[in-house]
């Protein structure tokens, strides 16, 4: 059974699309099969990742009855695999309002994992239904922030809302654990090591128990490079772009840690 990931920080611009198509096509390289699931309304991964978005999208396959979830799964130019975003998203408060929708992503999890090693989720900025179902859905949460203040603070929320769903007794009960801080567009100045030691603080202040794994949330960094806008440009995985760039290389070592983390577990 795969591995769910969500890449999460309600704040918008901090890497987490960037995270995905990274931690995707390193996971990729390494032979592992891999599931990457658009969940902006926004679409940027499916638009980086050139998917073809005549297929149906994310919002059909929850929505509409009859859709075939084989025929939403494509595989994408760096070689995972992946379910194309959509506008219509952006109504997902009041498209899936009934109580048994938040458990929409968790199913389509249920019915694809025995394919895959890691489904990766890119989530949307924002505190909504979709964040709601990912918390259902994923595993393990690896939060994105880059050194404002916004994003760090994005961290408290995800722990406000992730405690709400692992009360004990409550329905809708996640099991999801934060595995990890990724600090996106670091540089290594006297903010860079505030912010990690904020970071730090909060992993083992702030955050309970309840939702980090037992195993101390990582922090790890990912450099600041131009490498990454180009490799955009061109479409392709920074890692297929520029292989020797400090980006490239820091997402390999995070791919590394969450390998490590995730198979021991296993
Ligand atoms: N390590 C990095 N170095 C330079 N630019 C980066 C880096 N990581 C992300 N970016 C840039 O930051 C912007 C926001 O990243 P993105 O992954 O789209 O964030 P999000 O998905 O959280 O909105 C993009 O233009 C991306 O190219
Ligand atoms: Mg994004």
């Amino acid at each position: 059974m795969a591995i769910t990931i969500a890449l999460a920080n309600q704040k918008g611009g901090v890497g987490k699309t960037t995270s995905t198509v990274e931690i995707a096509a390193v996971l990729t390289k390494l032979e592992k099969k891999v599931l990457t699931i658009d969940f902006d309304q926004q679409c940027n991964l499916t638009k980086n990742a050139e998917a073809d978005r005549n297929l149906p999208t994310i919002f059909e396959v929850f929505k509409e009855e009859g859709v075939d979830l084989n025929k939403a799964i494509q595989k994408v130019p760096a070689g995972y695999d992946l379910i194309a975003g959509s506008p219509s998203m952006s109504r997902a408060d009041k498209e899936f309002e009934d109580v048994q929708d938040a458990y929409l992503l968790a199913d389509l999890i249920e019915a694809v994992g025995p394919d895959y090693d890691y489904i990766l989720i890119d989530t949307a900025p924002a505190r909504n239904k979709l964040l709601n179902m990912s918390y259902l859905a994923a595993d393990y949460f690896i939060m994105c922030v880059d050194s404002g203040e916004d994003s760090i603070d994005g961290i408290d929320a995800i722990t406000t809302d992730m405690m709400k769903f692992h009360k004990p007794g409550k329905r809708q009960l996640s099991e999801s654990k934060i595995m990890g801080v990724i600090v996106t567009r670091f540089r290594d100045t006297n903010i860079g090591k505030a912010v990690i030691e904020i970071i730090n603080d909060k992993i083992d202040n702030e955050i309970p128990s309840d939702i980090k794994t037992e195993n101390k949330p990582f922090i790890m960094t990912v450099r600041e490079a131009a490498a990454v806008d180009e490799s955009k440009m061109m479409h392709k995985p920074v890692q297929q772009y520029k292989k020797s760039s400090t980006p490239a290389i820091d997402y390999r070592n995070i791919v590394d840690e969450i390998i490590s983390r995730t198979e021991q577990e296993d």
